[in-house]
């Protein structure tokens, strides 16, 4: 590693990166040590003012996309270069962590941060993004931000999504809008050199293993769907049930007959219907409405093609008394990682004399949708047993760091590869 690389990795501050980290777990938290955080909200526009004043603080151009994706920019010394990106998402689950995302994009400022310090001069820009709506909790699906950014999807199929609540996402992106107006306009899609996400593993793999880094190698294929089921509502005590349409009790044979179309002996497929809104939500009610989700995933393209095929005709074999309507909301396919992008982070790695590992991520991230415009590759870190998406999620100071320092080196690397 060139000195004035090394110089900006031992810049890299733990006691500021988990310092940052407590000072964001605050902004939504959530008794049990967790955060709730959902995507354009206040909690998630108070976090993105936090973030600001940060890059502010260092004097870093700050702008803002149409679909709310932030971006923080240390410039390069070729006006022409395109940049090399960092960065991952500052929304949570409902009852998520304090790491899951928010470490991305505090590692990401960390390394800018201990690269000025430094003073090093890169020939590339270096860009932090925080995207917006990573998680689909509050707006489905999930990677909105990035997907708008690389074109894959357009903002107009997303401004009607509703919350539980009712509130559409037109709304709540107008309002996180509102609060920075100050931020400059963003053009999507500009053209970016390579991307690396930093993220805490969310799975057991490094903690068992002993390792400090993961080297990601791709990340599974997924399928998500909203099924609705329509019944009728009626009194539960005079109503005889062959005379029902009941909506729940369609939804629940539908729910099983898919578990039994994901059983999976090698417990390879990932199938989850995590949320579910059933009207009018009275005990004494018989369902009218029921809506809910379908999250598949699987790491093999053709085994998730045809779960992802099978969902609709299961489903409508499986509802006996209601009409239901199945939409699919998101489709992936599983992606591969570049070559050299997971050799920066290895080398970084090693150079750094961390000990690390190649594995594929379970879970899904922004950098699946990058990986389609621009060479991309994600550096986990360990986190406790593995739990994420929990208010208990959990990770040790020292390996918060240390995935900032192979982040700073591996970014160093590519913003300065062809001088
Ligand atoms: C992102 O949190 C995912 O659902 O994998
Ligand atoms: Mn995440
Ligand atoms: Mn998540």
């Amino acid at each position: 590693m060139r000195e004035a690389h090394q110089d900006a990795v031992a810049r890299v501050s733990e006691e500021r990166l988990w310092r940052r980290h407590m000072e964001m777990a605050r902004i939504g938290a959530i008794p049990g040590n967790g955060v709730n955080r959902a995507a354009l909200s206040q909690e998630d526009i108070a976090a993105r003012k936090v973030l600001i004043g940060w890059a502010r603080d260092r004097n870093f151009e700050v702008g803002v996309d149409a679909i709310g994706n932030l971006f923080v920019r240390r410039p390069g010394h070729d006006a022409a270069a395109a940049p090399v990106m960092t960065g991952s998402h500052l929304d949570s689950q409902p009852r998520g962590g304090r790491f899951d995302g928010v470490y991305g994009v505090l590692a990401g400022l960390e390394a800018l941060q201990a690269i000025d310090e430094a003073g090093v001069k890169t020939r590339r820009p270096i860009e932090l993004v925080a995207w917006t709506n990573e998680e689909g909790g509050r707006f489905p699906p999930c990677t909105m931000g990035s997907a708008v950014y690389t074109g894959a999807r357009k903002l107009e199929d997303f401004l009607d999504v509703k919350d539980n609540e009712g509130v559409a996402l037109r709304n709540a992106l107008a309002q996180t809008l509102a609060a920075t107006p100050e931020l400059a306009q963003r053009p999507m899609k500009t053209p970016v050199a390579a991307y690396i996400e930093a993220h805490i593993e969310q799975g057991p793999l490094l903690e068992n293993a002993g390792k400090t880094i993961g080297v990601v190698t791709g990340i599974q294929g997924l399928r998500w769907f909203s099924i609705e089921v329509f019944g009728k509502t009626d009194h539960a005590g005079t109503t005889p049930l062959a005379l029902r349409q009941d909506a729940l009790r369609d939804a629940v044979y539908v729910i099983h007959a898919l578990h039994e179309l994901t059983r999976d002996a090698t417990d390879t497929v990932r199938f989850t219907v995590g949320r579910m809104l059933v009207t009018p939500n009275s005990t004494n009610s018989v369902a009218s409405h029921v809506l809910f989700s379908v999250d598949v995933r699987h790491p093999d393209p053709v085994t998730i093609d045809r779960l992802g095929k099978a969902v609709e005709p299961t489903a409508r074999k499986a509802a006996k008394q209601c009409t239901i309507k199945v939409t699919p909301t998101l489709r992936d396919d599983p992606c591969v990682f570049d070559p050299g992008v997971i050799s920066a982070v290895e080398r970084a790695s090693n150079e750094l004399e961390l000990r690390s590992m190649r594995l594929p991520s379970g879970a899904s991230h922004d950098a699946m949708y990058m990986a389609r415009i621009c060479p991309t590759g994600m550096i986990f870190v360990p986190c406790e047993k593995g739990v994420s998406h929990n208010e208990a999620e959990n990770a040790k100071s020292a390996d918060l760091a240390a995935g900032a320092r192979v982040l700073t080196a591996a970014l160093l690397e590519l913003a300065n590869k062809d001088e």
